[in-house]
């Protein structure tokens, strides 16, 4: 039937997602970092607007998560796995908040060139659920970047 999506399907964006997830959560713990530590003038705004991007994230990964299990997979949920899948760095608490704003965005501009291959793959496979998921978290990369750098000036 032409309409099926058939197991090796589902088992290749299922594993093109876990280090998208391994990379989501390491993100997510990155701008924890930043939240909680930057210093100087730059304190409230960043500390804000990393607030907003924490609360985001938290169920961004519950679904990415949840996306891998509907395609039949294990969803990857252990550090070890997060470090050995993900290439998204930590974050440096003693940095300056310009540096840890500049960091950041790199890691949404990480996520975001993961994601526009993986969107292609998707549609190919004609799964539109991941490609729309995938589309929703693009925004989201791309909105992060433009609000990190807007705070530098
Ligand atoms: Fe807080």
């Amino acid at each position: 039937m032409t309409n099926e999506f058939t197991q090796p399907q589902k088992d290749e964006i299922a594993q093109s997602l876990k280090p998208f997830l391994a990379e989501t959560f390491q993100l997510y713990v990155a701008t924890l970092n930043v939240h909680w530590n930057v210093t100087g003038p730059l304190f409230q705004p960043v500390h804000a607007l990393t607030e907003e991007q924490y609360l985001e994230l938290a169920p961004a990964i519950d679904e990415i998560a949840e996306r891998i299990r509907s395609l039949g997979h294990k969803a990857p949920a252990t550090m070890q796995q997060y470090m050995d899948t993900g290439s998204v760095a930590d974050g440096d608490e003693n940095a300056s908040a310009e540096a840890m704003v500049k960091a950041l965005q790199a890691g949404h501009e990480q996520l975001a060139n993961r994601i526009r291959p993986l969107i292609a793959q998707a549609a190919d496979a004609s799964d539109d659920v991941t490609a729309g998921l995938l589309t929703d978290r693009l925004t989201v990369h791309e909105k992060a970047q433009w609000m990190l750098g807007a705070m530098l000036g």
